[in-house]
């Protein structure tokens, strides 16, 4: 009998005792493979030596040290580094343990830098529904998901959302990419002045939209217009890149590709790749010199931020990626992967479609490819799916609820960077296998 309070009580767990590269092995000697870092967090696999021994160093050296009393070397080089590799503008960063917390800091950071400013009406913060901010409350407030939000919704603050930029589901047919990019920033407009655009705070996105909607990247300059307008009101641009951060769609932030810049950023999951709980907060020099010549003090703190162990297994995790040039092997490796899934499955009646960037991607599963009308939801396809892909050795990470938080299912793949070939073309095999039995015994 566990006395751990699994997240689902009548689900049996397997053990996992051991893992390496992209395998982890349970107790009763199955081998499985991660192709999807767990929750896209595994990017370097699992056991890399350079990662162990950075930890071990650390902490033969000092492992833990109270943020108001001491800064370590281990936290100023890991910031130092993140300044050096972030997008331009960016100037500090803050080391935390989560990305939900990471994105509390974000928010209150935000709302902060207005009352610096001598703003402190701004009360309002906007984001976008079927995207996934965390679990915390602040965070799951800002999340759009409406099954996830809902039976906290009395503990919610109140957040506005706007649609998300998500083309397979919302460009019109006829439409443009460049219409439909327009079309969907115009939101955040009208949402800001039916606010007023003196309440608002911040603007919060996924750079590409992870876990609640399977890997949906922007369409055409959405992310510009989407600065443009955050600039024209005042209002900031929290990117939330926790999951397709750090390396995941090929480049080392996914908002490179979108030649943007936010004013504030938050990364997890990779950041650490698994190896120690640790994420960030990206803050551009705008929003640091508002405290600077403000109060002087960011009203926020957490025991464990800063944490030396964490901060040296994310240094070594950055330093294995620039120097095994993870970043192009992301980009081939992804796009082999890409082409194998698009071969398998680009006609299958039930994919109806196949995106995302890099080693971050994602397949939408419909009763039609034509119509592409979802399956019923009573049905928890992506739950049998997960079941199904375990016991055939294959981690997958799906979810219900893509279309509005009730309809729709999608798989998501998040391999670690070190795939092989063989290894990605193994994956989708066992992939396709699971689909189709999914789908027959339906
Ligand atoms: C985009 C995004 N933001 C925030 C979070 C929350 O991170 P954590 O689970 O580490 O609190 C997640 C987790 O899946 C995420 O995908």
């Amino acid at each position: 009998m566990s006395h751990l309070m699994h997240r689902n009580l009548r689900q049996p767990l397997a053990t996992a005792v051991r893992a390496e590269g992209i395998y982890i092995y349970d107790a009763e000697g199955r081998a499985y493979i991660d192709a999807c870092g767990g929750a896209a967090v595994s990017c370097l696999g699992h056991g890399h030596p350079r990662i162990r021994e950075a930890i071990l160093r650390q902490l033969d050296t000092i492992a833990y040290a109270h943020t108001s009393f001491f800064t370590t070397e281990a936290a100023e080089r890991l910031a130092d580094r993140l300044v050096a590799d972030a997008p331009p503008g960016i100037g500090h960063a803050i080391i935390l343990n989560g990305g939900s917390e990471a994105v509390e800091t974000a928010l209150k950071m935000a709302r902060q830098y207005h009352v610096e400013r001598g703003e402190p009406q701004r009360d309002v913060v906007i984001a976008r529904r079927q995207s996934y901010h965390g679990n915390t409350l602040g965070a799951l407030a800002t999340g759009g998901n409406e099954g996830r939000r809902r039976t906290f919704r009395p503990l919610l603050i109140e957040t506005r959302h706007i649609g998300p930029c998500f083309a397979y589901r919302h460009m019109r047919p006829g439409e443009s990419e460049a219409d439909y990019a327009a079309r969907a920033a115009r939101e955040l407009e009208d949402e800001i002045l039916s606010v007023g655009p003196d309440r608002v705070i911040a603007f919060v996105a996924e750079t590409v939209v992870g876990a609640t909607a399977g890997a949906v990247p922007p369409v055409g300059d959405y992310f510009k217009r989407i600065r443009a307008i955050c600039d024209r009101f005042g209002v900031l641009l929290i990117l939330d890149e926790v999951m397709s951060g750090m390396g995941r769609t090929g480049t080392l932030h996914a908002c490179e590709q979108e030649g943007i810049a936010p004013d504030i950023e938050v990364i997890g999951k990779g950041l650490g790749a698994g190896y120690e709980p640790v994420s960030a907060v990206l803050v551009a020099d705008r929003v640091y010199e508002a405290f600077a010549n403000g109060s002087g003090a960011f009203s926020h703190g957490h025991t464990y931020m800063g944490h030396p162990v964490a901060a040296a297994a994310a240094l070594a995790v950055q330093e294995a990626i620039a120097e095994d040039d993870l970043l192009a092997a992301v980009r081939r490796r992804g796009d082999h992967l890409r082409r194998t899934l698009e071969a398998r499955f680009g006609n299958s009646p039930h994919v109806g479609d196949i995106r995302g960037r890099g080693l971050f991607l994602g397949l939408e599963l419909v009763q039609d490819r034509g119509s592409c009308e979802p399956f019923d939801p009573s049905l928890q396809l992506h739950a049998r799916l997960k079941q199904t892909a375990l016991r055939k050795g294959l981690m997958i990470y799906p979810s219900g609820g893509t279309i509005d938080g009730t309809r729709g299912d999608h798989i998501l793949l998040a391999p670690p960077f070190i795939l092989t070939e063989d290894q990605s073309d193994e994956i989708v095999r066992r992939l396709e296998e699971t689909i189709d039995e999914v789908i027959r015994a339906l």
